[in-house]
C-alpha cells in the first residue's frame, strides 16, 4: 500500500519532508521520549539533509534523544565519497544535531554478515522490535530501493531486519534495511524527485504487476508515503 503527494519543484517537495520529520519526531519524543530514524542514502536526501540543517524548527527539537540509523550503506569508509554516512554527517556534523546517536552500517568488514548482526541489534536496542519510528528510501530507475535491488535473493528475506547482499550490477557489497524491517516501520517516506523516477514511479501507481522491488514498499498498516516533485509523479 502507498499514497503520493506532488508538489510543483524539489523545493516544495523537501519543504513537506521536512515538516513531516518535524511532525513525527516532535510527536515520538512527547509520546516516547525518543525518535529513531533511518535517513536514506544516493544523491537525492541531500536536498533534505541541507534543508534539516539550516532549519530553526528542526534545531529546536531535543536531537539529543534522536537516533540515526541508515537504510543502507556502500562497503566503504565513512569518509569514501560514496558513503551514505559520510554524505549525511558532512551536513549535519553541527550542534544540535551532533547531539543525536548516529549508527553507521559498517558494510566494509572483513565479517560482513557479522556487523550486519551487530547493526541489526543495535536497532532493536533502541527500538522496541525493531520498530523504526521513521524509514526514509530512494528510489533507482531499476526500482530498487535501499540496496534491494531486482532479482536479489536479498528480497527474499523474512526474518533478518539488516542483511548484506552483493550487488551484481555494482559489482560492489552493500548493507541494507530489509523489507521486515521497513515495512514494520511507523512511518515509511520515499523521496523521489525529477523526471529520471517518473516510469518507476508511474509503473508503481498504476500497475499491479510487481516488477520492482519498490513496489514491496508499504503495508495496510503503514502505508508508503511516497513524496515527489512533478517531473518524477506519474503523469
Ligand atoms: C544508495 C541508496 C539507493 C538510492 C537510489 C536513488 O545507497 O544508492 O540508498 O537506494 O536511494 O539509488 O539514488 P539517487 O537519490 O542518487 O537517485
Amino acid at each position: 500500500m502507498r499514497s503520493l503527494k506532488v508538489f510543483a519543484n524539489d523545493d516544495e517537495a523537501v519543504r513537506f519532508c521536512l515538516d513531516h520529520f518535524i511532525q513525527n519526531a516532535t510527536e515520538a519524543l512527547s509520546k516516547r521520549g525518543i525518535f529513531t530514524v533511518a535517513l536514506s542514502g544516493g544523491s537525492t536526501p541531500k536536498l533534505f539533509f541541507d534543508r534539516l540543517s539550516s532549519s530553526e524548527q528542526a534545531k529546536a527539537l531535543d536531537w539529543k534523544h534522536i537516533v540515526l540509523f541508515w537504510s543502507d550503506e556502500r562497503a566503504c569508509p565513512p569518509d569514501h565519497p560514496d558513503s551514505n554516512y559520510g554524505m549525511a554527517m558532512k551536513i549535519l556534523s553541527h550542534e544540535p544535531f551532533s547531539c543525536a546517536q548516529a549508527f553507521r552500517m559498517q558494510a566494509e568488514e572483513d565479517d560482513r554478515d557479522n556487523a550486519a548482526r551487530e547493526y541489526e541489534a543495535l536497532i532493536k536496542k533502541y527500538c522496541p522490535e525493531g520498530r523504526l519510528d521513521i524509514v526514509y528510501l530512494g528510489v533507482g530507475e531499476d526500482g530498487h530501493t535501499a540496496s534491494l535491488f531486482p532479482h536479489s535473493p536479498a528480497l527474499d528475506e523474512k526474518k533478518r531486519l539488516v542483511i548484506v547482499t552483493f550487488v551484481e550490477v555494482k559489482m560492489s557489497w552493500r548493507m541494507t534495511l530489509t523489507f521486515p524491517c521497513i515495512n514494520q516501520a511507523r512511518n515509511i517516506v520515499v523521496l523521489a524527485l525529477g523526471a529520471k523516477k517518473a516510469p518507476i514511479i508511474k509503473h508503481t501507481f498504476n500497475d499491479k504487476e510487481i516488477l520492482y522491488p519498490i513496489q514491496r514498499v508499504g503495508t495496510e498498516k503503514t502505508p508508503a508515503l511516497f513524496i515527489c516533485d512533478r517531473e518524477a509523479a506519474p503523469k
